[in-house]
């Protein structure tokens, strides 16, 4: 009797401790995950991009979208980092209203650092944010005077603060739908002709859908 109890108690134990396991195995979203998430992204620029000197030419910076991608890792359930990475971002700017035309790539890694209110939990909706560091480099740049020709122009790199929201919906183990935002602080001194000419503000909303994978 109290032998067939013991069984009886061990037995719903181990069928409660393996029903709580693949419950936690479905629900583990969060401590020791790393992920990659990969979609499209779209760059918007800020509408005011600044003035160059010496001519005060507005600045004008068109969007532009490309394949994108990231990597991360959850030290906790509730904490991780994500790193975003692209193909380099082709924008094409006008200065003074079209008196100049042309386009520069750029390249945005921006490092995040992120809380997950639900991590840990077996919510199927896991939201997160991030606040972290934006790093642009710029290159292959161009552009042209209307009835000049070509002129040099340069934009130095820049470092600045990004924040970031974001949303995976969990489909099983593995995969989610995931949805992002980021805003980025990326200001760049210009050069025009080799001098000085201001800063272009770009500070872009950068939106990206795609899917989620943790392994
Ligand atoms: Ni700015």
């Amino acid at each position: 009797m109290r032998k067939s109890a013991l069984s009886t108690l061990i037995a719903a134990s181990v069928a409660a401790a393996a029903v709580t396991a693949s419950t936690q195995a479905f629900a583990a979203y969060g401590a020791g995950d790393f992920f990659t998430r990969i979609g499209v992204a779209k760059v918007e620029p800020k509408g005011d991009n600044g003035s160059l000197t010496p001519a005060n030419l507005k600045a004008d910076v068109a969007d532009d979208s490309a394949f994108a991608f990231t990597l991360g890792y959850r030290f906790t359930d509730k904490l991780g980092v994500e790193l975003l990475a692209a193909e380099p971002f082709d924008h094409d700017f006008t200065l003074g209203d079209g008196a100049a035309t042309g386009s520069t790539d750029h390249l945005p890694p921006t490092l995040t650092l992120q809380y997950y209110p639900l991590g840990g939990t077996d919510a199927h909706v896991q939201p997160y944010v991030g606040v972290g560091v934006n790093y642009t480099r710029f290159s292959d740049e161009k552009a042209t005077v209307t009835g000049v020709g070509e002129v040099d122009v340069e934009f130095d790199d820049s470092w600045g603060a990004a924040g970031q929201l974001g949303v995976d919906l969990l489909i099983d183990d593995h995969w989610a739908l995931n949805g992002a935002v980021w805003y980025m602080d990326i200001d760049s001194d210009a050069k025009v002709g080799g001098d000085d000419a201001g800063k272009v503000e770009i500070d872009p909303v950068v939106v990206m859908g795609g899917i989620s994978y943790r392994f």
